[in-house]
């Protein structure tokens, strides 16, 4: 079967937008930053982006398009007879790893949605209405299979008439109500003490976590270092500019990430909630918002909508990641392979689900089943999936013939030393000194 392409730069522009801008922007973001005191992270966050994100992710792309294959497939055409294909391999694992427990908070997402209608009596305990729902069982477990139910249907309807189509119209919606949102946020009582904490950096709050912490949620959220841009790339036209189309992208991600930051933190301090508060930040902070404005119930409902859209066009690309995986290289039909392997997802999703219920006394290394799936594949496979990418353009490949790539019909953006620079050394060495280092000082306590 002939490979499909996306049918024009907006398309792949979008789509690999709609798989970098999800829960990680605005669940995961603000969070990350609130443990680890709001404005010392963007900082820090930002430099990881900067200058770790957007090589990798031109790197990803790069052979993506290069090969038109799957991560797996891709490694073994560019370095055949060699193990750098166990680089895809790592990625296709973290696709599993990842969706599974995205999943589980879009599932969050999509239950708010309707809590929105009917719920946000201004006054009500929204922490312990979160509390009680995520450590339920039948509910949060309906909400994780509708949300795989969903990211399935649209994998098997292919890249054009699923993904592509779906993002076109969504994007631009989500934008416009984060604005909305922000407005809101702003201008209620007390929301000075929020920007306050967002954006002057208090250096004394440096820590070795929060370089860390801003490393992987760089990876995170540009969705690096498990293939997924090498998937996408590889159904980039001949004729399209990745070095420009990274830029976008990462404007895009890195915009509504900032914006979320806005819309939650001056929330959290006029409601007088914990900005360290962890997972529950947002659906405990927002709801509370639409509480307090006119037709809360309409905005509640629609910005929920929203998020579950944004978390499932992330959710298409981790899933296509696999699905690629097993379409190429094995010749399985499409549309029954994404149904059974997002069925098999929805159950590795089971025990994060349970991990507030059945599961609640799991703990590894004080953290929840969700927090723990999180934390494997944030700090152990999407760093090490970036780290072995950087050096395989850097060292195997030749950063020369990446740069070619990169920067073919390319208008804005051309990438050159700097490029080849951040990818030999800086990103690697840097990736690998903050993993060692944490896993130091965890072993050590
Ligand atoms: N980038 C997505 C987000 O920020 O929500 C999450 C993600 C999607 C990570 C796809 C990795 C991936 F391959
Ligand atoms: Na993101």
């Amino acid at each position: 079967m002939q490979r499909e392409n996306w049918t024009s730069k907006l398309g792949f522009i979008l789509a690999a937008s709609g798989s970098a801008i999800g829960l990680g922007n605005i669940w995961r973001f603000p969070f990350v930053a609130g443990t680890n005191g709001g404005a010392i992270f963007l900082l820090i966050y930002l430099a990881a982006i900067i200058f770790i994100g957007y090589p990798v992710l031109v790197s990803e792309m790069t052979i993506g398009r290069k090969t038109e294959r799957n991560p797996v497939g891709a490694f073994k055409k560019l370095a055949p007879d060699t193990p750098w294909w166990l680089v895809g391999g790592l990625g296709v694992l973290a696709g599993f790893v990842i969706l599974s427990y995205y999943s589980v908070v879009a599932g969050w997402g999509l239950f708010y949605m309707l809590e929105s209608v009917t719920g946000l009596a201004p006054g009500t305990d929204f922490a312990e209405l979160f509390v009680g729902h995520i450590s339920g069982t039948f509910s949060p477990i309906f909400w994780h299979f509708v949300f795989m139910l969903l990211t399935v249907s649209v994998i098997g309807a292919g890249v054009v008439n699923g993904i592509q189509r779906v993002v076109k119209i969504l994007m631009p919606i989500l934008f416009v109500l984060l604005v909305v949102l922000i407005f809101r946020s702003l201008t209620l009582e007390g929301a000075g003490a929020g920007l306050e904490f967002y954006l002057s950096p208090d250096f004394s709050q440096i820590s070795l976590q929060t370089f860390n912490d801003a490393i992987s949620q760089a990876f995170f959220t540009l969705s690096l270092g498990m293939g997924a841009m090498i998937t996408y790339g590889s159904y980039l036209s001949q004729d399209e500019s990745i070095t420009d189309s990274a830029g976008y992208v990462l404007g895009f991600d890195t915009g509504i990430a900032i914006l979320s930051g806005f819309a939650i933190f001056p929330a959290v301090f006029a409601f007088g909630l914990d900005p360290a508060a962890g997972p529950g930040l947002t659906f405990i902070t927002l709801p509370a918002v639409f509480s307090q404005m006119p037709l809360g119930a309409f905005f509640g409902f629609l910005f929920f909508a929203l998020l579950s859209i944004a978390a499932l066009t992330s959710a298409i690309s981790l899933l296509e990641v696999v699905v690629a995986y097993l379409v190429d290289e094995f010749e399985y039909p499409r549309k029954k392979t994404s149904y059974i392997i997002g069925f098999i997802i929805f159950l590795v999703g089971l025990p994060p689900v349970l991990g507030y219920s059945a599961l609640s006394d799991f703990s590894f290394l004080g953290m929840d089943v969700l927090d723990t799936y999180d934390w494997i594949a944030n700090f152990i496979l999407l760093p090490t999936g970036g780290m072995l990418t950087a050096i395989f353009i850097g060292h195997y490949w030749g950063t020369d013939k990446a740069v070619e790539e990169a920067n073919r019909n390319s208008m804005k953006v051309k990438v050159g030393n700097v490029y080849s620079l951040l990818i030999k050394y800086v990103a690697p060495i840097a990736i690998f000194v903050i993993m060692a280092l944490t896993i130091f000082q965890t072993v050590t306590g």
